[in-house]
């Protein structure tokens, strides 16, 4: 494909000398003369591992130059990718201002002409920017509607520079967020020869990953970090403790626990964590994110009594107690705090957990239930169905098979707050509300 490349800074030059060694045709557009020369020298603007090589093998056999002639380029090309700067405005914002500009540059250029063209953007920007802020700009430049003659699909970039052509030619996944099947089929064909998993999506969860990755990459260091001050108060070697951390692969470093839902609770995790954060106290070691791993929580749970108490002070049923499903372990659930909650702001509530047999709560469950919520016995619905009927909010924490189909049969016409993010539920005829997706 001919493909025009605005912005030569780092994602740009290795995406320029990578797709020309995937077989494109590539010219590099930028606003410094200095990395236009040094281009078309087959020299890299930028310092990184074989880019070097790369980008003097392509331009010697003509794939690869550079142009300040933005109108020229894209009159050129099939396809744009835009990978110009989005630094941090004075705001905390993202300062799109680059992106806008070239954007409209690449409209202004397209505007009377024939061929078909895909704006592909890389640069990191807010979800919600290719549609509702980069489109229009387009749209406005080029003087017509995208979708007929001129596509737009946002194109998240992963490389870690250092690593930056091995990461180009082996990425995790290639994400497209297309606006049309003519731009995700631009953009696929662009990285055909690549083998990695190639995943359509809206363009605003696209733009979401990228940010997501680097913010969980962010967390991760700064956790690892924390944890070593921590570690280190209590005279152990982090680097040991977390070599050993990250070998589990099935709950340490997984999927596990990464799922939108609700407040994560039980006799362990709010428990350890506040472990930390005195051992921390302890020791001198500062230890925000542990901290505020609980306040997050605690937010968490602040959300969904807002999302109760927006609908009104009706009956309302909550289905689950225990802090998570096949259970009865009501320590620190939090199920039991929304109910507590709730029931003190006098919502008239009824609680649905067939695992919870209050006859047979012993102990340290029995003394917690019995003290955080002292009549509860008297709120756990024997039928799921009659608790359904009898309310007007079902808040849906967690179900039996049985007492989730009651909900979907009989909550036509009901409010259903989603704890939990069931698909099954947000279609049954009930009106769904949910805190978090
Ligand atoms: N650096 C990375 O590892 C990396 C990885 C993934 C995503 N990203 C994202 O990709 C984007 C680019 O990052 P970068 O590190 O390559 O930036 P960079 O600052 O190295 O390069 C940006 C380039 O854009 C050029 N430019 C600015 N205005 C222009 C215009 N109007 N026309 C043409 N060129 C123009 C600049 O001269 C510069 O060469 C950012 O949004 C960044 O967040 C970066």
């Amino acid at each position: 494909m001919r493909v025009a490349i605005f912005g030569l800074g780092y994602v740009g030059a290795v995406s320029g000398a990578c797709f020309a060694e995937l077989g494109h045709e590539v010219v590099g557009v930028d606003v410094s003369d200095a990395k236009i020369d040094m281009i078309n020298r087959g020299e890299a603007p930028i310092v990184e591992e074989m880019i070097a090589e790369l980008t003097a093998g392509a331009v010697s056999i003509g794939r690869l130059r550079a142009t300040k002639d933005a109108a020229a380029a894209v009159r050129w090309a099939e396809v744009s990718l835009v990978s110009v700067g989005t630094p941090t405005a004075r705001d905390g914002t993202p300062d799109l201002s680059y992106v806008d500009g070239v954007v409209r540059q690449i409209g202004e250029a397209l505007k009377g002409a024939d061929a078909a063209h895909t704006v592909i953007i890389r640069s990191t920007i807010p979800p919600g920017a290719t549609e509702r802020r980069l489109a229009p700009i387009l749209e406005q430049a080029a003087g017509e509607k995208l979708g007929r003659r001129i596509h737009l699909a946002f194109n998240p970039e992963f490389l870690r520079e250092g690593r930056s052509v091995r990461d180009f030619r082996q990425p995790p996944f290639t994400i497209i967020g297309a606006l049309s099947d003519r731009a995700y089929d631009d953009v696929a064909r662009l990285y055909a020869g690549v083998e990695s998993e190639i995943i359509r999506t809206e363009a605003n969860v696209a733009e979401s990953i990228k940010l997501l990755s680097n913010a969980w990459h962010g967390l991760k260091v700064a956790f690892a970090n924390e944890a070593g001050r921590i570690l280190k108060s209590a005279d152990v070697d982090s680097r040991l403790a977390l070599n050993i951390f990250v070998k589990d692969t099935v709950l340490n470093v997984s999927p596990a626990y990464l799922r939108p839902g609700f407040s994560f609770g039980g006799s362990c995790l709010p428990k350890d964590l506040r472990a930390m954060v005195s051992i921390a106290d302890r020791g001198g070691a500062a230890a925000p994110i542990m901290k505020a791993a609980l306040a997050s929580n605690e937010a968490h749970l602040d959300a969904a009594l807002e999302a109760v108490r927006a609908c009104g002070r009706r009956p309302a049923v909550l289905f689950g107690l225990a802090f998570k499903p096949g259970t009865d372990d009501l320590r620190e659930s939090p199920y039991v705090a929304l109910a507590e909650r709730l029931i003190g702001k006098g919502y008239s509530l009824k609680i649905v957990d067939p695992y919870v047999d209050a006859s047979r709560l012993m102990g340290k469950n029995k003394e917690f239930i019995e003290r955080e919520i002292p009549h509860f016995v008297e709120m756990m619905a024997r039928d799921a169905e009659d608790a359904v009927d009898d309310a007007e909010i079902i808040i849906f924490g967690h179900a039996s098979g049985v007492d989730k189909g009651a909900i979907l049969e009989r909550g036509v016409g009901k409010i259903i707050i989603d704890l939990a993010g069931d698909r099954d539920l947000e279609f049954c005829g009930a009106d769904y509300r949910s805190i978090a997706w």
